[in-house]
């Protein structure tokens, strides 16, 4: 009777040792995980803001916009970009045929390293956020400009620019 009292007691015993362990272990994996959580977060945290600024239907959002309009708004970008086929980097690269060319891809151009590393294309949804407010979109960036703020200015310009190009691609 003694000896079956200490089975129990020492197989209580060894249980909650087990128990500990583990807890100790999930812990130390916990640990662990949580520099791939701070990460996430981080992820999680740039996809909020891609959100905030596009959580549009692509296709409603350009239709706001018209090429004509848009070459006025490029007034804005020419002292820093050239639009023609052919035109030459100014303070800022080249803008011919940037649609759908990866961000910091003219060779002959300085990019800031941010831009370069950035190394996304330049979309219809890309260049709405990178236009809307430059500094957040690519941070570390050095195009010196707030962003355009109005809706049917930022579609008008992205619609020229797609116009601006060897091949248009087509509207979502
Ligand atoms: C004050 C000068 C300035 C103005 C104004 C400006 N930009 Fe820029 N832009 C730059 C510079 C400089 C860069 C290169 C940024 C870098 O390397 O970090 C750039 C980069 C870009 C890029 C990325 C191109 C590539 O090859 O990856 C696009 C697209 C762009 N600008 C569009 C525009 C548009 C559209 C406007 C007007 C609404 C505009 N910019 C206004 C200076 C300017």
């Amino acid at each position: 009777m003694f000896y079956e009292f200490q089975k129990i007691i020492t197989s209580i015993v060894i249980v909650i040792i087990v128990v500990f362990g583990i807890a100790k272990l999930s812990n130390l994996i916990f640990e662990t995980d949580k520099n791939v959580v701070a990460y996430k977060v981080e992820v999680v945290e740039k996809t909020a803001n891609e959100e905030d600024v596009q959580p549009i239907d692509m296709a409603a959002f350009l239709a706001v916009g018209t090429v004509e309009h848009g070459k006025k708004v490029f007034k804005k970008c020419a002292a820093c970009h050239s639009i023609n086929e052919g035109g030459k980097n100014k303070i800022g690269p080249a803008l011919w045929s940037v649609m759908l060319r990866n961000s910091g891809e003219l060779s002959d151009y300085k990019y800031s390293k941010s831009l370069i590393e950035y190394n996304k294309k330049w979309t219809f949804g890309e260049l709405n956020g990178f236009l809307l407010k430059p500094a957040t979109w690519i941070k570390g960036n050095k195009m010196g400009f707030a962003g355009l703020k109005d809706e049917k200015d930022r579609a008008s310009v992205i619609l020229y620019l797609n116009e601006s190009s060897n091949q248009p691609i087509p509207l979502p």
